[in-house]
């Protein structure tokens, strides 16, 4: 972390440093200069720094268009706009439920570095909600499509999930969407976003301090048949792929405990538009809702 020492300058300068830094690439010391101005901003300026040093935290290549948009919100005249902006999402005027939990902007901050998307704030305050909520329900926790394992580190982390009688069991190929199960015109993505970025091994080794946390390599649904939970709880859903999500579904829908959770991580990214049809369908067939939410995610209580 680069070491700076300014006297004399505002939060606003500061910001405006920031922001060149950012918008220039050189995002190691934008997040630098963004820290020294969070260190004595009044309260009321505070969270419009959070969202810069989160957008220092991913480097992307829309990492310029989300700093417009920000200051695009801040130029608006509110006066308490409390803009957030996050890859895919902006909001203003809006209370953000995890804006003063020191703890929840801690861990995202920690463990940015293992999602290539900026600001995941809303997304796992939304997950976390759901870890929450399903800590008495019957039944264990899944989640299909780990990744580098950051929701369930981020919510496993905030809860004390070792101390919960409960099991986690994240399942992943470690390889990316089978060729089989790709949607068309996403081939390229699934290279590069997955194809040797991550291993197995790394994940394994990132949960295993945390021995009611399984991490299993293999296929969904073929997997499943290994070894899945008979009862669950909370179930996170997240593989890009809408006939290995379906499978699941199939497999797995009547083990969810009444008063359980499914999260579909995907649903109402426009970009997976297939999950979004083929989930609707596989719901509405026995009678049943998902509710699609702003940041994406398709949310769903069994009752
Ligand atoms: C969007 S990522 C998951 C992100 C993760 N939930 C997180 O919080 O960071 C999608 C993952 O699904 C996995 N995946 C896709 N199809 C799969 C399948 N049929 N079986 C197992 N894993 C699969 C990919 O390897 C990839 O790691």
């Amino acid at each position: 972390m680069a070491s700076l020492t300014f006297n004399d300058v505002t939060t606003a300068q500061l910001l405006m440093m920031g922001d060149g830094l950012l918008e220039g690439g050189d995002l190691q010391l934008a997040k630098a200069v963004y820290q020294r101005a969070l260190r004595e901003a009044p309260p009321a300026e505070r969270q419009r720094i959070h969202t810069r040093i989160g957008l220092a935290s991913v480097r992307t290549r829309r990492t310029p268009l989300l700093v417009n948009i920000l200051k695009a919100i801040e130029s608006s005249g509110f006066s308490n706009a409390d803009p957030f902006v996050a890859d895919g999402m902006a909001t203003w005027l809006k209370t953000l439920p995890f804006q003063d939990d020191h703890r929840f902007l801690e861990l995202a901050e920690k463990h940015s570095a293992l999602l290539p998307i900026a600001n995941w704030h809303w997304n796992l305050f939304v997950a976390l909600w759901a870890v929450r909520e399903c800590r008495n329900v019957p039944g264990d926790f899944v989640e299909l499509g780990v990744f580098k394992g950051h929701t369930t580190l981020f919510c496993s982390e905030y809860v004390g999930f070792s101390d919960w009688p409960k099991t986690w069991w994240l399942y992943d190929t470690f390889d990316g969407i089978p060729d089989d199960q790709q949607a068309k015109g996403w081939e390229n993505a699934n290279k590069s976003l997955y194809q040797g970025t991550f291993s197995y091994e790394e994940v394994r080794d990132r949960f295993a301090h945390a021995p009611n946390i399984k991490v299993i390599k293999g296929r969904v649904p073929e997997i499943l048949e290994e070894g899945a939970p008979g009862q669950i709880a909370f179930m996170h859903v997240d593989m890009n792929n809408a006939p290995a999500e379906i499978a699941a579904l199939e497999k797995l829908f009547d083990r969810v405990s009444p008063g359980g959770i499914i999260l579909f991580d995907d649903f109402c990214w426009s970009t997976a538009r297939a999950q979004y049809d083929a989930e609707t369908a596989w719901f509405a067939a026995r009678g049943l809702q998902i509710l699609g939410l702003p940041t994406g995610q398709g949310l769903f209580l069994k009752r």
